[in-house]
């Protein structure tokens, strides 16, 4: 049984928006940056690589504290550093004094941000606190300030086209996947960078709603069954079932289930595995950088099981849970994307509710 319920939100303002394709999605024209131009990545127009959510720009252990570190989201560029207190912080790279770049020799004192052109020195909320040549720092001006949190290791970064704050939360990897993916013990994460790549996280988004590719990218004997797929607010929720027992008595089934939770347009949590095998559960997070490539990050968790002590035994695992992902990435890098597939009657369903939904992570039509 195939079980799809849109969230009442997203499918409303995609359905409200003004001159909607057949998916649904509108790219708004509101401003002179969101000019409506189709020379993005994989023929897609410029507002696509900017969506709204949560982003993965690394993992914990890329931000020491007291190091300053660039990273490009969705066209801005942002420093990114790590306070005396463990938290994290994030502004906008350029000085508003005369536009240095803070991660290019800027300093940390204090929890402050200090410029390496003239000294002006910036709190963790963008406020100017001293300019080393004059009496007072400068309060008419500010830095623009990015929401920064870690996950399970993973570093996350909320763009808003428009400015706005976060708007929802980033749910625990191991908790949200449900079951007793949160029960298992796991080795340490594996972390893989697959780096710029020119593809845009609708390419990928894709995959949630794509039983089809396993027999053909991933050598499956046969096509998963979709058991079900649910869309909620900012979370949607797949499971495909593989082998026999999946269509005979999904209640019952005994083969292996993967089920995949995209959260927003910017990664999902995926865990495979099954009664019989131990668990893999994965995060794949595409961040557009600009409008031609996006940074791909993977990470592994895999579950421990008898005879990992084994010399090679470990890696071996490593390699058969990711060692299919760059089969994928090609297609996704050479891939144009196509706004009215010619989808089978068994696709367009899937398809269709889940670009609808991913609709709803793009600034709202005014
Ligand atoms: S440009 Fe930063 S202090 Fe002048
Ligand atoms: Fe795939």
């Amino acid at each position: 049984m195939q079980r799809f319920v849109p969230a009442r939100s997203q499918m409303d303002a995609a359905l409200r928006s003004s001159g909607p394709n057949a998916l649904g999605i509108r790219f708004h024209t509101r401003s002179s940056r969101a000019a409506r131009t189709f020379d993005a990545v994989n023929g897609l127009p410029h507002e696509m690589m900017r969506p709204t959510g949560w982003f993965q720009i690394g993992w914990s252990g890329d931000f020491p504290t007291g190091e300053i570190v660039s990273r490009r989201v969705c066209g801005e560029e942002v420093i990114v550093f790590r306070t005396e207190d463990g938290e994290l912080h994030g502004l906008e790279a350029y000085c508003a004094h005369m536009g240095a770049h803070l991660g290019f020799g800027g300093t940390l004192e204090n929890s402050c941000v200090r410029c390496p052109f003239h000294g002006w020195a910036w709190d963790t909320d963008g406020q100017n606190t001293n300019i080393p040549y004059a009496d007072r720092p400068n309060r008419a001006v500010r830095m623009r300030r990015w929401d920064v949190i870690e996950r399970n290791g993973i570093v996350l970064l909320w763009h808003d086209l428009d400015g706005a704050g976060p708007t929802w939360d980033v749910p625990d990897v191991f908790e949200s996947l449900g079951g007793d993916v949160a029960t298992r013990e796991y080795h340490p994460d594996g972390q893989i960078r697959f780096g710029r790549r020119t593809l845009s996280p609708f390419v990928v988004l894709d995959n949630v709603a794509d039983p089809a590719h396993f027999t053909t990218v991933h050598h499956q004997p046969a096509v998963p069954l979709v058991v079900s797929a649910e869309a909620d607010e900012h979370l949607f929720r797949v499971r495909l079932g593989f082998g026999e027992s999946w269509k005979r008595d999904p209640e019952n089934a005994t083969g292996d289930a993967l089920d995949i939770l995209q959260v927003g347009v910017g990664f999902s949590y995926t865990a495979l595995g099954g009664k019989r095998s131990p668990l893999i559960v994965i995060v794949l997070a595409t961040t557009p950088a600009d409008d031609e490539t996006s940074e791909l990050f993977q990470t592994v968790w895999l579950e421990r099981a008898p005879g990992d002590e084994e010399p090679g035994r470990f890696d071996e695992r490593m390699h058969h849970a990711t060692h299919q992902l760059p089969y994928d990435i090609e297609i996704w890098e050479n891939q144009r994307y196509v706004e009215r597939p010619a989808w089978t009657a068994s696709e367009v369903r899937g398809f269709t509710t889940l670009r609808r939904w991913a609709s709803g992570f793009y600034p709202a039509a005014s």
